[in-house]
Order: structure tokens, then sequence, then C-alpha cells
């Protein structure tokens, strides 16, 4: 079968993909025949129809991208993302977690019959339901402007601002997933464990390679940014068609291991 994927012409949004996997993802998207709008605040090189430069912890230069998209698109990809650290806290909830909600929420409209929404989350944001009180009181502040006031604020996160945003992001996913199913829109996750991109480039410059390495499946080894970049387009596709709200952890069954209790569960995820 041709187009087994089914993006062949297909309108999609991907935030992040001047780098690491979102550019895998972009890379693949443009090759399977997408019309890809990329959103970045860095240079896009995949050859993608437009890339709008934009911060995605700024809401007017968000709202600016949003007025330049397609009035239909079949799927969003999240992919935006930084480490803390070296980003402060507010900055690393406002571009991993509020600029992509805010995003999200208005192009949700836009998304067409059969259409999807992936994001990249973390394993680091696999403890949410621990922290699911903190997590939904923060989800209630509806607007971007809320939420950062919330965080500007300084209030207690009851995780580190990297994990708070993840865990935002995965309870976020699930969250949405049934309203959106009466418009037979899916919304997923992933929840990577540690790849090799410039993100992991500059958190290795604060925490060496050695505190990371505990945190990598049993292989030994970090993924490439093509071991998430493709999950995140196969779970878009049309070939996941009845997979909506699920936090899909690709990590090589490092967080299967810890449910199993066969290594130390260092997150506390539960
Ligand atoms: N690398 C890892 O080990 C790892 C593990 C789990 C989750 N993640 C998540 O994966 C996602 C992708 O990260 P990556 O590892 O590919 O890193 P990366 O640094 O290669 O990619 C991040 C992308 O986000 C863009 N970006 C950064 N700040 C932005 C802003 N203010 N506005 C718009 N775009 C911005 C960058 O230009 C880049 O294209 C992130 O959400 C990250 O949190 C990464």
């Amino acid at each position: 079968m041709n187009d087994v994927l089914g993006y062949q012409g297909k309108k999609v949004v991907i935030t992040g993909c001047a780098s690491g996997m979102g550019a895998a993802a972009a890379k693949l998207l443009c090759e399977l025949g997408a019309e890809v709008h990329a959103l970045d605040i860095g240079e896009v090189k995949a050859p993608v129809a437009q890339a709008i430069r934009t911060d995605m912890k700024d809401k007017a230069s968000i709202d600016a991208a949003i007025a330049k998209l397609p009035s239909e698109i079949h799927a969003l990809f999240n992919c935006a993302g930084v480490p803390h650290p070296p980003f402060p806290a507010v900055d690393v909830m406002l571009i991993n977690f509020v600029g992509l909600r805010h995003l999200t929420e208005a192009l949700l409209p836009r998304i067409a019959d059969g259409g999807a929404i992936a994001s990249i989350a973390s394993t680091a944001g696999m403890a949410w339901k621990s922290n699911l009180e903190r997590v939904r009181a923060f989800l209630a502040l509806e607007s971007f402007d809320a939420g950062k006031a919330w965080l500007e604020s300084g209030a207690e996160m009851g995780a580190d601002a990297y994990g708070f945003s993840k865990q935002c992001l995965i309870v976020y996913t699930m969250t949405k997933a049934g309203e959106l199913a009466k418009r037979n829109v899916r919304i997923n996750c992933i929840a990577p464990s540690p790849t090799a991109t410039p993100f992991m480039d500059q958190l290795t410059k604060d925490f060496p390679r050695e505190m990371i390495q505990p945190f990598c499946p049993s292989n030994g080894r970090f993924a490439t940014p093509e071991e998430m970049g493709e999950p995140l387009v196969l779970l878009n596709s049309r070939l996941a068609g009845f997979v909506s709200g699920l936090n899909v952890p690709v990590d090589f069954g490092y967080c299967a291991e810890i449910a199993m209790g066969q290594r130390d569960n260092l997150m506390g995820i539960s």
C-alpha cells in the first residue's frame, strides 16, 4: 500500500524542529509528502513549506505564528522543549507547557476530522500521579497569562520545573482525550529516555554523563533523535488511528523495568 502512514499532501504543524527529535520528525514528514509548517526559535533545515521564527515562551510570538498557519490542519507535533538547568524555571515551564498548550488550544478548531496531536513529554514527567493535585491546580489556570503569573509568583511546583512541565503535559494530554474523541481527533505524547540531541549537550554541561546514565535503558545507551521522531510520526499517522490519550514511554523498557521492580525507581514513577 502506498502512503501507508497517510501523510501525503496533509498539512502538518511542528514546533521545535530546528534540531533533535523535532528535526528528525520534520525531515521524515517532508519525505512522506506532508506540507510541513514549522515553528522554531532557531533555523529549520528540513525542506518545509513554511518556517516561522517563533518563541514559545512569548504569547505574542505564538499568536503571530498562529495567524500564518493554514485554516485546516491534519496533525500537530509539539516538540519544542528546553532543559533546566541551564534554562530558568519560568522559561522552562512557559516553553515546555504553557506555550505548547496555548498553541494547541488555538489550533484545535482547525484540526480536521481524523486529525491528531502528538507531543514530547519525558520519563522525567512519569511521576505525575504523586503530584496530581498540584498539576490539576495549575492546569485549571487556563490562560497563558494566568499560568505565567502563577509561575512568576514562585508558587511551589512539587517537582523541579522540568519535571513539572512534563507532568503537566502528560496530564493535559490524558485529560483532553475524551473531549477530542467526540470530534474524532486523537491526542498522545511520548516519554523519551535520554537522547543524544543538543538538549542533552546543554544538560550535560551541568550534569555529567555519569549522572544521566542511570536513567538509560538496559541497552546502556542514549537514543538517537530518529528513534524518538519516528514513533512520534507513527502516533499521528493513520496506522495509529484508534490510539489516543496515551503517554507512550519510548525508552527501550526502562519504565517497564521499574514497574516490575527490576531496577531502582530513581524518579518515583508510580
Ligand atoms: N534529549 C533528551 O534526552 C530528552 C529526553 C526526554 C524528553 N526530551 C524532550 O524532547 C523534546 C525535543 O528536544 P530534543 O532533545 O530534540 O532537543 P533539541 O534541543 O535538539 O530540540 C529542541 C528544539 O526546540 C527549539 N526551541 C528551544 N527553545 C525554543 C523556544 N523558546 N521557542 C521555540 N522553539 C524553541 C530548539 O530550537 C530546537 O529545535 C523537548 O521537549 C525535550 O524536553 C528530551
